[in-house]
């Protein structure tokens, strides 16, 4: 198949590893040809509209009421994919996850607000210093799967002593580490050129899509990823043996790069899962999102501008 096989087909894969496949296409269109229920875990970090260069023609700077119709398309659609028990994480700014969570509220069950320190940022105006970023977390229902994860107990870096004392109560802690907290403080992005995979795009660490994805998957499940960015989300499914799909719209080539280095890909590699399984031609949209299309947005008008 290829892009000129019209539109109810599914598109040519940019890419396939063993447990993963990514198209360079928007979202929404993708979104638009998968079977409802099909996914384990939703792992998204959209753009947030606030004027970011991505040094890829993205245009980080629509009127803020097209970008919030947009972000309801995809956050309904991401909502229509996942399986019963399946988990939604979105990262945001906290003004814009107060958005995000009324949307996702209308399909799913709150779990948690992840507050994710942030450094590096700056106070805007008559405003307080910004110093975390939201990871919400919602399920479609009770969780199918809940790990419960553990970080190893804090340790001095040059000398190796443990930092804290737990009020007295070391002994009694589990040998494993701490429970994992809804505060993570081991998150913040390496700011460093070097560290990037691509310049323009921040992408985040990747321990937050891989603690995303341990808490609420087994090995084997389908992870959906919609925003590609530096493919953070990919690595770390790929990694813990997650199947994976995502999409990127604009430049793909940086995750090509990524996964190559990391996994030694090779092109057209063949999923071991049956992907096309996820894909339909027939139940394109749910009756909401029709219904918002009426309305008259697009996510290409959103996401093409120059
Ligand atoms: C914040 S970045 C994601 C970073 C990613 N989480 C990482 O850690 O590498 C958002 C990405 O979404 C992409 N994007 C924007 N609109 C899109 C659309 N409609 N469909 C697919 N990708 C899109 C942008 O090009 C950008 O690379």
């Amino acid at each position: 198949m290829d892009d000129s096989a019209g539109d109810d087909q599914v598109k040519q894969p940019f890419l396939t590893t063993h447990h993963g496949v990514l198209y360079d296409a928007d979202c929404l269109d993708i979104l638009g040809r998968m079977r409802p229920e099909v996914v384990d875990t939703v792992f998204a970090d959209p753009p947030f509209n606030l004027g970011k260069d991505y040094k890829n023609g993205y245009n980080d700077t629509v009127a803020r009421a097209e970008y919030l119709a947009w972000c309801r398309k995809w956050i309904l659609e991401c909502c229509r994919i996942l399986k019963p028990g399946g988990a939604f994480f979105l990262y945001a700014t906290p003004e814009l996850a107060v958005r995000f969570a009324q949307i996702m509220e209308e399909r799913l069950k709150f779990r948690h607000w992840i507050a994710l320190t942030m450094k590096g940022t700056y106070p805007r105006g008559n405003k307080l210093y910004p110093a975390h970023y939201a990871l919400l977390y919602y399920t479609k229902g009770t969780p199918r799967v809940f790990n419960k994860l553990r970080l190893p107990i804090e340790t001095c870096r040059h000398c190796g002593k443990e930092l804290r004392d737990y009020g007295g109560h070391r002994d009694k802690m589990n040998s494993e580490g701490v429970n994992l907290t809804d505060f993570w403080v081991d998150t913040s992005p390496n700011r460093h050129k070097k560290f990037k995979v691509r310049p323009g795009v921040n992408e985040l660490k990747m321990v937050i899509p891989e603690r995303a994805i341990l808490i609420s998957t087994k090995p084997g499940d389908v992870v959906f990823d919609p925003f590609g960015g530096g493919g953070s989300t990919y690595q770390a499914a790929e990694k813990l043996h997650r199947n994976w799909i995502g999409t990127e719209l604009y430049d793909s080539i940086h995750i090509r790069e990524r996964l190559k280095e990391n996994y030694s890909l090779f092109p057209a590699q063949e999923p071991r899962f049956e992907f096309e399984g996820l894909f339909t031609h027939e139940d394109k949209q749910d009756p909401v999102l029709r219904r918002i299309e009426r309305q008259g947005v697009s996510a290409r008008t959103v996401t093409h501008l120059s």
